[in-house]
């Protein structure tokens, strides 16, 4: 006997089991089905956010920034260290820890709001009348129905041809957050929010790293004065960063790997590290969701096609997050969640896609709402530019921590936001004032006008407001 609900979410990652508990929110009876397995075999929800992507990083992140901070800026504050050490093994252990809090947090969420939560995998066997009949492959099998679905099934690493994952010698996501010993010499390819965000951390913690990047500008798709800033830090720091490489073969023996490419000049190089990391961006993941059986639609890439509002070309079939077009970020998939859900319900669910802030979590870090002074020019825009430097930021320098800047665009005729970029100490939270700001339609004049608590880093916020009308007060 089938068991029935109103909507069945596969996938409990943050696109899946924030659109389940909004749909419990507004009346429905909720299934949430997903595979993902802890070392003991347990279920694991919060997909590859919580188990290897936003979480873990970000514990590892602290970890070594701590480490670094105690071997190499402590000593500026008059605090000396002796006999400093760093057991990676342990900071792996407290990852791990870290995500089974989130994991469990999850399980309690499912239990508080009445979400039925199912281990294992969930895939269409054939629509219904008033739905559609789900497999869910776990340790014990079980076939549901619902009159709705929503997918929310994720994406995978994309593996460079010839150099399969094997997550020993050549390490996606997953293998980078489980190293627990530092490698000598670390590669990795891709310069992109993975490739900075993991060669941070193992450069903090002893790794010499290089990183090969296929184009020739460094971080092509942030704010090119921003994106420089930041290189400028990251080479200061000691990481080797390769741009406008052509990776060619890659031999991956039982000591190291060796990765051959030619530079920006073509010249031919080698490149023989411990470890090879390689973050060229992720695909979406359809795998074992026998999607041909209902005749769900995917793109050439994979990805599941929907619409504006989600909506696939199956009815009451809705896709979100990292397995359809846009971003793959957790917040995005979180609030296209929430909103399927809120349709469902007949109300007016609503994501606006301009104003999904993107962060890289590096030191410093950098974050930005909106469009880049690249786009702008292109779009045609008659825009006016406002940056203000940290340095110049009272808080900044009392933390000892004063690279980089934030940088405001506006408007030339209305001075509406159109974007805010910022490298430099805590931009992930800065940039929540200019999302809300941006949100709100709000003039760079509105955040001018703000009172902003001295002292503190959004200070330069308003400096960068000010900064647009050319009338700033501390620089
Ligand atoms: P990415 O798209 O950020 O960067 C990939 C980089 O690899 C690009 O710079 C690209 O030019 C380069 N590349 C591609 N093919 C190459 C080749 N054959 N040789 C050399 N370079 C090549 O992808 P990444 O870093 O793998 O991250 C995947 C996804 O995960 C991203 O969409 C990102 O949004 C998400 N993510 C978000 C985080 C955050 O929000 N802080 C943290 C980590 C990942």
């Amino acid at each position: 006997m089938s068991k029935q609900f109103d909507v069945i979410v596969i996938g409990g990652g943050p696109g899946g089991y924030i659109a389940a508990i909004r749909a419990a929110q507004l009346g429905k009876n909720v299934a949430c089905v997903d595979e993902w397995k802890n070392a003991k075999g347990g279920p694991a929800p919060g997909g590859t956010c919580t188990n290897v992507g936003c979480i873990p990083s970000k514990a590892l992140l602290q970890s070594s920034e701590h480490f670094e901070q105690a071997s190499h800026h402590f000593a500026d504050h008059g605090i000396t260290v002796k006999g400093l050490s760093m057991d990676a093994a342990k900071m792996v252990a407290r990852k791990d820890a870290v995500v089974k809090q989130n994991n469990d947090g999850i399980l309690y969420l499912f239990k508080k709001n009445k979400v039925s939560f199912f281990h294992g995998r969930a895939s269409f066997v054939k629509a219904v009348d008033g739905g559609y009949e789900i497999k869910v492959a776990g340790a014990a099998e079980e076939t549901l129905v619902g009159q709705q679905i929503i997918v929310a099934t994720g994406s995978n690493a994309r593996a460079l041809p010839g150099a399969a994952f094997d997550e020993t010698m050549v390490l996606s996501n997953e293998g980078a957050l489980a190293l627990t010993d530092v490698p000598k010499k670390l590669g990795l390819i891709g310069s992109g929010v993975i490739g900075l965000e993991m060669g941070s951390v193992w450069r903090r913690l002893g790794s010499e790293v290089t990183i090969l990047e296929g184009l020739p500008d460094f971080l092509g798709a942030v704010d090119q004065q921003i994106a420089k800033e930041a290189h400028k830090a990251f080479v200061k720091q000691g990481l080797r960063i390769e741009l406008g490489v052509k990776v060619g073969d890659i031999k991956v023996g039982k000591k190291g790997v060796s990765v051959a490419w030619t530079n920006a000049k073509g010249e031919a190089q080698t490149l023989d590290v411990d470890k090879l990391i390689v973050s060229i961006g992720r695909v979406p993941n359809t795998t074992g969701l026998n999607a041909e059986a209902v005749g769900l639609k995917l793109d050439e890439r994979g990805a599941i096609v929907v619409d504006g509002d989600c909506k696939t070309n199956l009815p009451g079939v809705w896709a979100v997050g990292d397995v359809v077009r846009g971003p793959m970020l957790a917040h995005k998939a979180e609030e296209e969640g929430v909103a399927v859900a809120e349709r469902i319900a007949g109300q007016h669910g609503h994501v606006n896609f301009n104003t999904v802030p993107w962060v890289i979590y590096t030191s410093p870090e950098i974050a930005w709402v909106g469009r880049t002074e690249q786009q702008l020019k292109s779009d045609g825009v008659a825009y006016k530019a406002g940056t203000f430097p940290f340095l110049a930021n009272g808080r900044a320098r009392a933390l000892g921590d004063t690279t980089g800047m934030v940088k405001m665009l506006a408007d030339a005729t209305t001075d509406e936001i159109l974007g805010v970029h910022i490298v430099g100490p805590m931009a992930s939270e800065l940039i929540a004032e200019c999302v809300l700001a941006m949100e709100f339609r709000a003039s760079s004049e509105d955040i001018a006008r703000v009172c902003h608590a001295h002292p503190s880093l959004s200070e330069s916020t308003k400096e960068a407001a000010l900064a647009v009308d050319k009338r700033t007060l501390n620089f």
